[in-house]
């Protein structure tokens, strides 16, 4: 079918975008926009906005953007043609005629659901019988309960080759062979017979819920153990994911998703109240698979079994994957001990020990990193060139520039880490315990960024020029009127030196008062000031431009005001990083030792550019 664009554009003027989110969001009114907690990560300050005019909604914290059927396709999951007839049946729009190809391959395709509607009542049926008792009793034994069988509405094909065929007549052979339930000998005029004989029925939902195929699991021991659909009009395999309808729903609240190897596991742990997991059908994730679970979290979490072919699994993912990683887009992956896979975790310790594992999910850099650095002794320097090759490749394949780079930088400081110096054990990031580093840091809106180098002597030398009167007189202006971000931000304001002695010196009282624990409300702050001589210096606070800041302002809304602070004072850490960085990447280019020095150094203005581009974005805010 093909929709003109001035229909689509139509079809979007007639939505109300705000009335649309606000159906599963809650909105606040800003102006004439709208704010909300972005739905598309986790916050707990609003930086998802919504413009009714333009039609259009943006997040500041994590990037999703989009209209009213960008909406549907990634915040409901729903494919681009249903988002269409949702929106327009809702518009009060007619969809225009489909050309005739399409036409009847729509009505196929309706015929063919309920097919599968009706094969599907018709397995669970079978369960209920005499027949299914030996179905039930393996579904005991498994620890799956009748009411978790019926949500994922398992049934039981009996042992025979005409069961679903006659009771299906109705249908017709035809469609039962198109739908898969059928198979159709290819010698002569033999007769068509089922597909499924004495096995327990999964069936395999779409986003919208339905049936499209089914996985058919034999009772106890025999090969195959799953017999799957065939691929049909209904089902694509590489399109599609086990639970993918109800992980969507659950992962929303969850905040997360999980993928893991099997249809039992997926059913495992939803019976433990884990609903937000989905399985690949048998096959390795695909791109358009990766692509449905990016919609639903920005960082899904593979979990596959500890065996060679779950690892394998797992660096394959990782393989398909890269090209498209994007800023605050990936993969983390849990590797489950001692040859279990998530059903066994389940039935051993239950949703508590599931909850434990993961908790501390590999971030993909350090996975990939330990398969290249575990495939082969290093023992020889064309070993460890061709470590450095193989990582360097992994990094070409990012397509996003920045985390392309990202991940050439980390690399290559694990490699010298490794081979020169001192050495150091690597640990995990996430792990959550011991001492060490983290090199990604989440900032206030919830993106990953660069953890604050160390005040190292040389990066303090670098920063000394420090930040100018102007922006300084500002933030320590708005610290004075909204005392609790100083004790919030102790750790970057720490790091944001101050060119202006005598404004340094009030900047460094505040933070050494906030770290010995002072009270800094009202009394507390004016006492500091007048310690340090703070008074009479801040003065009238200082205007760029004539733009302030939020919090430069009296008026202001206090939670906006310190949201902006807080924002601001990270930003200009990372923009003296930047410098220190931009200064130390200059020096390495004019000494002529790195090829790499040039790239970087463009790298980092880049990223310099946007800081200021955000500081000014906030003090342009401030005006209205
Ligand atoms: P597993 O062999 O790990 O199965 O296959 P499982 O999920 O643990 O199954 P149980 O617990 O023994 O019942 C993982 C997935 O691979 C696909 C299925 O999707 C299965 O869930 N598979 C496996 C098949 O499609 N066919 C098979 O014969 C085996
Ligand atoms: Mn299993």
């Amino acid at each position: 079918m093909t929709l003109s664009p001035a229909w689509l554009d139509e079809l979007r003027a007639r939505t109300l975008l705000s009335a649309l989110i606000g159906k599963t969001t809650k909105l606040q009114r800003a102006g004439r926009e709208w704010k909300a907690c972005c739905p598309f990560h986790n916050e707990k300050t609003p930086s998802f906005t919504i413009n009714d005019d333009k039609g259009f909604y943006h997040c500041f914290g994590c990037g999703a953007h989009g209209d009213a059927i960008r909406w549907m396709t990634d915040q409901r999951g729903l494919p681009f043609m249903d988002a269409v007839k949702e929106l327009a049946q809702a518009a009060g729009m007619e969809v225009p005629a489909q050309d005739p190809r399409a036409r009847e391959k729509a009505e196929r395709a309706s015929t063919l659901h309920d097919v599968m509607a009706q094969a599907e009542a018709w397995f669970v049926e079978q369960l209920g019988r005499a027949e299914g008792a030996h179905a039930r009793a393996y579904l005991q034994k498994r620890g799956i309960s009748e009411a978790l069988a019926r949500k994922f509405r398992i049934g039981f094909a009996p042992d025979t080759r005409t069961g679903l065929r006659s009771a299906l007549k109705e249908a017709g052979d035809d469609k039962l062979v198109e739908c898969g339930l059928l198979i159709r000998p290819e010698e002569g005029n033999r007769e068509p017979y089922d597909r499924f004989r004495g096995r327990l029925m999964i069936p395999i939902r779409d986003a919208r819920g339905r049936t499209i195929a089914f996985g058919g699991r034999i009772l106890g021991e025999g090969e195959p153990k799953y017999l799957n659909s065939p691929e049909t009009v209904l089902f694509d395999k590489g399109r599609t994911l086990f639970n993918l309808d109800l992980a969507a729903a659950a992962s929303r609240k969850a905040n997360r998703v999980i993928v893991v190897e099997g249809y039992m596991d997926v059913i495992a742990l939803a019976g433990a109240g884990i609903e937000e997991a989905v399985a690949p059908l048998g096959t390795a994730l695909t791109e358009g698979q990766l692509e449905r679970l990016w919609r639903m979290d920005p960082q899904p979490i593979l979990c596959f079994d500890g065996d060679n072919a779950g690892q394998k699994a797992a660096v394959r993912a990782i393989g398909r994957a890269l090209p498209f990683l994007a800023p605050g887009r990936t993969l983390r992956f849990l590797t489950l001990p001692g040859g279990q896979d998530p059903d066994d975790v389940i039935r051993s310790g239950g949703r508590t020990a599931m909850e434990a594992l993961l908790e501390t999910p590999e971030a993909l850099v350090d996975r990939l990193w330990r398969h290249e650095e575990a495939a082969l002794p290093l023992d020889t320097p064309e070993a460890r060139a061709g470590l450095k090759q193989r990582l360097t490749e992994h990094s070409r394949a990012i397509a996003d520039k920045d985390v392309s780079h990202q991940y050439f930088q980390d690399f290559r400081q694990r490699i010298d880490d490794k081979f020169a110096g001192p050495r150091r054990d690597w640990q995990p990031r996430t792990g959550g315990t011991g001492s060490f580093r983290p090199r990604k840091v989440q900032d206030r809106r919830g993106r990953w960024v660069d953890a604050p180098p160390p005040p190292h002597a040389a990066t303090k030398a670098l920063n000394q020029s420090g930040i100018g009167p102007i922006e300084a007189r500002a933030i320590l202006a708005g610290l004075i009127r909204l005392p609790a971000v100083i004790g919030d931000h102790a750790e970057p304001l720490s790091h944001l030196h101050f060119a202006d002695p005598a404004l340094d010196r009030v900047r460094t009282a505040l933070v050494e008062a906030a770290w010995r624990g002072e009270a800094l409300e009202d009394e507390g702050i004016s006492t500091i000031l007048r310690r340090v001589g703070g008074l009479d210096l801040l003065g009238k606070p200082g205007r760029a431009n004539g733009l302030a800041f939020s919090f430069q302002r009296g008026n202001a809304d206090p939670e906006r005001a310190r949201r902006d602070l807080g924002e601001v004072i990270d930003v200009m850490v990372r923009r003296s990083e930047l410098d220190a960085r931009i200064a130390e990447a200059t020096a390495r280019l004019a000494d002529g030792t790195d090829e790499h020095a040039w790239e970087e150094q463009q790298h980092l203005q880049r990223e310099k550019v946007e800081t200021e581009r955000r500081l000014s974005e906030l003090r342009e805010q401030a005006e209205f």
